[in-house]
């Protein structure tokens, strides 16, 4: 079909119409990725939550399926989705396993943990109206919950917004949870805290790391939303951190990512790509939908000099959309780009050099990515389009670690664009409204000799949804 809506992407899921927010409920079941998120079936903008969903067998083409979970006395705010195997929640018929989503019931006054179970992978679920965490609390919300194999429980992460902290509980049956201890307040606590994840991963010597990953709004690093994590361990009761708290993305639009469950040998999250800042005003409604989420992105631990950092990789499955590979040169070269594109800059050097990509429309330069020995920066200027968009317009740098080899890759899709630099330790996620269609992309790079660096770009086709 041809696009008319020049800010639609066309490799980042969107649902065909209204509202998004946050990924709920990530788990990978019977040879499917299941997406749920934060929608509002009626509007354009953040009311009456329901769980919207998508279903996906790559991670790439993704199918809408509509409303999952429905509001009722209560709105379906964030959470998270698990296979109960074993009927362990006693929700299932004892034959087979199924889901069970764990999420916050959200009124004006009052926020608890409720559960909903699926036994037909998703397509339909059943909301059980008794809360199964309840503290009477106005702020209390977005229940992540994980099968933790080491002490053979279902172990909760959720927080308490206000007071930053995220509490820890274990279940044998997802119903009744016992509090097991409370991180925070400590790290970024200029906003108050969300959307909180622990999970762990392996670094390259098969080692393994606990990353602790919380949100916050504001208090993010250019004053709107952001994320942060901690690396440490987890011994079935407590997290323990190694680390100080350090920003996932240094954009300013990846906010509320959680990683898929179940997930065999990798893990994976996603995010909502926006910032609370202006995430109401952005200029897509007219077309009848605002937000989109994240590339999914594999997550790992590079262990370097002066420790351990959180590394992201789009996931490998994206290849498949490439089309005809175009080669990248030294100096400075302008080429014809439309709306969504790959590239993929690798070279080593010693001392200093200059790499510089800026995408251009008919009014001019829309965005720019510059990448020096010590950072990588994205600038991105205020449009006709984005004037009224507070704290848009500006540059968002990510330090990158000394390492010798640089890579660069990145992906511009109608209106964002998602950096990879330092094998994945330096993340700028930016959403971009043009003023027109992105049509030239000029690069130039510097300081570099033949024979120590590679570049391509690829045309990417369209992931149908
Ligand atoms: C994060 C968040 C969550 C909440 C949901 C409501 O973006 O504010 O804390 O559950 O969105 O849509």
């Amino acid at each position: 079909a041809v696009r008319q809506d020049p800010y639609r992407p066309h490799v980042h899921y969107t649902p065909a119409a209204n509202w998004i927010n946050d990924p709920n409920g990530l788990v990978y079941f019977g040879g499917q990725y299941h997406l749920f998120y934060q929608y509002n079936p009626y509007s354009s903008s953040h009311a009456h939550m329901h769980w919207g969903q998508a279903v996906s067998t790559d991670l790439v083409h993704w199918q809408e399926r509509g409303v999952a979970l429905t509001e009722g006395e209560h709105q379906i705010f964030s959470g998270s989705a698990v296979v109960d195997w074993k009927n362990s929640s006693g929700l299932g018929d004892g034959t087979s396993p199924f889901l069970v989503a764990c999420y916050t019931g959200h009124t004006e006054t009052h926020q608890a943990q409720y559960l909903a179970s699926s036994q037909d992978r998703g397509e339909t679920w059943t909301l059980h109206p008794d809360a199964v965490l309840d503290r009477g609390k106005q702020d209390f919300r977005d229940p992540k919950v994980f099968w933790h194999a080491p002490s053979a429980a279902w172990i909760m992460t959720v927080v308490h917004p206000i007071e930053r902290e995220v509490e820890l509980l274990r279940s044998a049956d997802l119903h009744t949870w016992t509090s097991l201890s409370v991180f925070g307040p400590t790290g970024e606590t200029g906003g108050i805290w969300e959307v909180p994840d622990l999970f762990p991963v392996l670094d390259d010597d098969g080692q393994e790391h606990w990353v602790l990953k919380v949100d916050l709004n504001p208090g993010g690093p250019y004053g709107g939303s952001g994320v942060q994590y901690w690396l440490g361990d987890f011994d079935g009761q407590r997290f323990t951190t190694r680390t100080p708290s350090r920003w996932v993305d240094h954009g300013q639009d990846f906010y509320a990512a959680i990683t898929w469950h179940d997930l065999p040998e990798r893990r994976v999250w996603l995010s909502w790509m926006s910032n609370w800042q202006y995430a109401h005003h952005v200029p897509t409604a007219t077309e009848g939908w605002r937000g989109a989420m994240s590339l999914p992105r594999e997550v790992g631990v590079s262990v370097d000099a002066d420790g351990p950092i959180l590394v992201q990789r789009p996931v490998p499955e994206l290849q498949i959309l490439r089309q005809t590979l175009r080669p990248l040169h030294l100096g400075v070269t302008s080429l014809q780009v439309d709306q969504a594109h790959e590239f993929l800059l690798n070279w080593s050097a010693a001392e200093s050099f200059h790499v510089r990509l800026e995408f251009r429309s008919e009014a001019g330069i829309e965005v720019s990515v510059e990448v020096t020995p010590e950072e990588v920066v994205v600038r991105r200027p205020k449009t006709v389009v984005t004037a009224g968009l507070d704290g848009y317009a500006g540059e968002h740098r990510a330090p990158l670690p000394p390492l010798g080899a640089y890579d660069l890759h990145l992906f511009l899709d109608a209106s964002s664009l998602e950096v990879f630099a330092g094998g994945g330790r330096a993340i700028i996620t930016d959403l971009l409204f043009p003023a027109q269609p992105i049509c030239e992309a000029t690069c130039t790079i510097k300081g570099l000799d033949h024979g120590s660096f590679t570049g391509a770009l690829w045309p990417l086709s369209q992931a149908d949804f």
